[in-house]
């Protein structure tokens, strides 16, 4: 479960084996970097960019940016091996991709657990199978099992289209469903949840429209393939100058001495009740912790 409030508006995919991405990573304004040694890696380079991302981490220079390592699925050749460097590594989190159910992050929690991985390291879960879409809510509930240390959701639209057969159309009709019960399911857990990344990173118009879907949708930030997708992504994902101040004008509202005892107040013309002031709060707290990133 997500303890303190941390901005995930970013989360740059970048393949292990380029280096000149992981060099490059160091200076993008990004909320986190998801160092991949799955899809985005050929089978022939796969020792390449595992020693590449270990060498990278220990290297340092990332500052403040959330450092995850994607690992292959435990099942494959580079799973158990990935995860032993991952843990070795010990970045921030290790994203687990193919999760179809609480019981592979547990299988992985418990591995963590035999090699005594500090528990600031965390697990991230890829939701991106039929059978994550159908177990979403045991599978979210691990966020409120300290064991599992799950943290946040990353949808796999690309995983999820090759798998359903669903197609990516401008929109997603067809993705809201399960993007929707994943959001619930993160909630539940009370954990974050990532969108999936927009293949057409030429496309500005199109990936403006779809960060300001995810937003409406609840989606803490969204998974990014190019540098030039973070602009815009942050854009969409910040709360407003407008956001801020209007939380701040709701909860100094529910301060005055006059409303101390009521549920529901006028503000500028408006119905506004406590629950309204707390989601304020926590606008209130992601600005803070976005500005103090610098
Ligand atoms: N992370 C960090 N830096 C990146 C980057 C990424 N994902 N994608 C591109 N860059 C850098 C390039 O290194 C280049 O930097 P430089 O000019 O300072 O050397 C600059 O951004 C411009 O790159 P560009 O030439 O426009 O793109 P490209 O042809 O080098 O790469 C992709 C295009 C799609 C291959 C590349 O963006 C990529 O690999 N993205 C991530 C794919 C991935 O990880 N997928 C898995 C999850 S879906
Ligand atoms: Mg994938």
């Amino acid at each position: 479960m997500t303890a303190t409030i941390r901005p995930r508006r970013s989360a740059l995919y970048m393949p292990g084996s380029n280096a000149r991405a992981l060099e490059k990573a160091k200076t993008l304004d990004v909320d986190c970097l998801l160092l991949d040694l799955e899809d985005a890696v050929a089978p022939d380079a796969k020792d390449l960019a595992r020693t590449q991302i270990s060498e990278a981490i220990a290297a340092g220079g990332y500052g403040d940016r959330e450092v995850v390592i994607r690992i292959n699925a435990l099942d494959t050749p580079w799973g158990e091996t990935d995860l032993q460097a991952a843990i070795q590594a010990c970045p921030d989190a290790i994203l687990v991709p193919k999760v179809n159910s609480a019981a592979d992050l547990q299988r992985v929690a418990h591995m963590l657990s035999l090699q005594k991985a500090p528990a600031a390291l965390r697990l991230w879960a890829m939701m991106e199978t039929p059978e994550a879409m159908l177990n979403a809510g045991a599978i979210g509930a691990c966020g409120r099992d300290p064991e599992v240390r799950l943290d946040c959701f990353v949808m796999g639209t690309n995983d999820l289209a090759k798998e359903t057969r669903a197609r990516l159309s401008p929109g997603r009709a067809a993705m809201m469903p399960w993007l929707m019960t994943c959001v619930a399911a993160a909630r539940a857990g009370g954990i974050d949840i990532l969108d999936g990344v927009y293949n057409a990173f030429q496309d500005e118009e199109g990936f403006a429209a779809e960060c300001a879907q995810g937003a409406d949708m609840g989606m803490d930030g969204k998974t990014l393939i190019h540098p030039k997708q973070l602009a815009p992504c942050h854009d969409a994902f910040s709360p407003s100058e407008a956001e801020i101040q209007w939380a701040r004008r709701i909860n100094d509202a529910f301060e005055l001495p006059e409303n101390a005892g009521k549920g529901a107040i006028q503000v500028d013309g408006k119905m506004v009740e406590r629950l309204h002031a707390e989601m304020g709060k926590r606008v209130i707290a992601i600005a803070d912790a976005i500005a103090a990133r610098g």
